[in-house]
């Protein structure tokens, strides 16, 4: 398993380079293609723009759901030894040759909590955009949430007499991204709550078992346990997702699609934290 330290690199042809906000000194807030990214500095080659073009124009569409079509777009960015279908090269060491850190570890679940419990918000919210509250595809007690289960887990750390630290400021800032990104581009929006959940599930519960043998005596956190049977509770929200974007132009697809790089940036920097 492995993930990519301050560099990221998609594929053979796209590189991206992102450090984290607290290792930036000079702002934090760098441009990415068009939209500016606060929190993450990202730099986007201009191979990885064409990467985007290639998803802009629709070329995975075909035939796929539009969830079939997030998937595709995520497991683009992970590295071949993270999943079978990734394609991004491995630089740097691979996790498995890394020892986690309990303190980081820690500020790890502080800042999923964070964003979570942002995500979870903002659903939760009456004032949530319509995209988000149509009666039959809605989005709250899907049952995929975690920022209760993070509460918990952070509680049995504290009870452990561990101190329980403050949330990070690149994650902080992901936060205010999110809150302003369901105001202003749901498309996107939506791909974060996909990544979020869907890779919480997937490589978070890898990472998360690996990291509970190395240091946690194998105990397994409420984070990576789900009530009911989580094939059933994702199959549920993949229906309403595909449902919402039944409705999107393709142009709004693709806007969705093309965040997912900076999904990836963001998670991709609180996993790697981790590790150093
Ligand atoms: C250590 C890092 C990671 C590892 C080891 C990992 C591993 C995996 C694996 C093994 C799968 C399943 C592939 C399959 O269905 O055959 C997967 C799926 C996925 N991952 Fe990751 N991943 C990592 C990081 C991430 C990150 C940072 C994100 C995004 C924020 C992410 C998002 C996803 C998504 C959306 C899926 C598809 C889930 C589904 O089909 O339901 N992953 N990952």
């Amino acid at each position: 398993m492995a993930l990519a330290a301050a560099t990221l690199a998609s594929s053979p042809r796209v590189s991206i380079s992102v450090s984290a906000a607290g290792m930036n000194s000079s702002g934090l807030s760098m441009s990415f293609g068009a939209r500016r990214v606060p929190g993450i500095s990202v730099q986007i080659h201009s191979q990885r723009r064409r990467m985007a073009a290639a998803a802009a124009r629709g070329h995975e569409g075909a035939g796929k759901t539009f969830v079939e079509e997030m998937r595709a777009a995520a497991m683009r960015m992970h590295t071949k030894d993270q999943a079978s279908e990734g394609e991004k090269e491995l630089e740097g060491p691979s996790l498995n040759e890394l020892e986690p850190n309990l303190e980081a570890y820690l500020r790890f679940l502080v800042d999923s909590k964070l964003i979570f419990q942002t995500l979870e918000n903002i659903v939760d919210r009456a004032a949530v955009p319509c995209y988000l509250c149509l009666s039959d595809a809605e989005f709250q007690n899907t049952g995929l949430e975690r920022s209760e289960a993070l509460k918990k887990d952070l509680k049995w750390f504290s009870e452990q007499g561990h101190t329980i630290p403050e949330p990070s400021a690149s994650d902080t800032k992901y936060a205010s991204y999110l809150e302003e990104l369901s105001e202003k581009d749901q498309q996107a929006f939506f791909c974060h709550f996909y990544n979020m959940y869907f890779g919480q599930s997937a490589g978070g519960r890898l990472t998360g078992k690996k990291i509970a043998d190395k240091i946690l005596n194998k105990k397994e956190l409420e984070f990576y346990k789900w009530e009911g049977t989580l094939s059933e509770l994702l199959q549920n929200v993949r229906t309403k997702l595909n449902q919402v974007a039944s409705s999107w132009t393709r142009e709004e697809k693709n806007r969705c699609l093309e965040e997912t790089v900076t999904s990836f940036a963001y998670s991709v920097d609180r996993l790697r934290k981790i590790f150093t």
